[in-house]
């Protein structure tokens, strides 16, 4: 099912001090980023580190097209966790979505689907949505396996069979290859890949009743936003490098308007 509203996601990663971010977020606001006359405008979450999600969050405040969302959060809610914060912590401040499983905490933080799962758990509990990030790596796709990755990832992040608390997910088709590559796949392979986790999630009774949101991540710039994001089934994206520009990211922003 088509989105009327896209989803742009900006995941700042570990870039930009306190004072960048916030003259980053005056130049994403200073004047809507779309033509005037538009209906349904996109919803833009915007991430930043976590010591910065207090102070964004303040100067997104009454924006009803910008939110605040975090890029991970732990497994447990309380606890002698030193250096963590879990989904609780996060709603305190107002967070309304969290990046999980990005492949870039798979890898260096040798995160599970299993562990990708709990987090998941822990962030529906405190109604926050869960952006959950799958993709297939290079040689994964080189196998033709990438069907099979995807499936894999989501049947065990998606803890299918002890569920029982979902209220809402979006998920990013996120190739590791395309993550800060400058590469990305073909419309038809991005289409292929979105109606592929469509069709896992719905095929599940514990899903059925929400509708899943799926966004593409990798790569994502100004010249190739609108393509992709017109895709049938795409329903907005998940942007890393590009967010971090003013300019590239309104015009993302922009594209995303049909
Ligand atoms: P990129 O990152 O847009 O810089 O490729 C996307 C991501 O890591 O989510």
């Amino acid at each position: 099912m088509q989105l009327v509203r896209k989803l742009i996601v900006g995941n700042w990663k570990m870039n930009g001090t306190l004072p960048e971010a916030q003259s980053l977020i005056r130049q994403i606001t200073a004047d809507k980023p779309w033509p005037k006359n538009t209906d349904n405008p996109p919803l833009v979450v915007l991430c930043p580190s976590h010591p910065m999600i207090h102070p964004v969050a303040m100067m997104l405040d009454g924006y009803d097209w910008l939110t605040i969302g975090a890029q991970d959060c732990y497994t447990q809610d309380i606890g002698a966790f030193t250096g963590d914060v879990s989904a609780m912590i996060l709603q305190s401040l107002g967070v309304k979505y969290c990046i999980v499983g990005h492949s870039e905490r798979r890898r260096l933080h040798n995160e599970t689907n299993q562990v990708i799962a709990q987090k998941i758990l822990c962030c529906q509990k405190r109604q926050i949505t869960p952006i959950l990030c799958i993709g297939e790596t290079i040689d994964e796709r080189n196998k033709g396996a990438t069907s099979a990755v995807l499936e894999q990832q989501l049947q065990e992040s998606l803890n299918f069979e002890v569920t029982n608390v979902v209220s809402s997910l979006v998920v990013a088709y996120e190739p590791v290859w395309a993550i800060g590559t400058g590469k990305i796949p073909s419309k038809q392979e991005i289409i292929f890949a979105h109606q592929h986790i469509r069709k896992i999630i719905m095929q599940h009774h514990l899903y059925r009743r929400i509708t899943p949101v799926i966004l593409y991540g990798g790569s994502v710039k100004p010249d190739n936003a609108a393509e992709i994001v017109c895709g049938d089934g795409v329903d907005g994206l998940l942007v890393g490098g590009a967010s971090l520009k003013a300019s590239d990211f309104r015009n993302i922003i922009a594209a995303c308007i049909q």
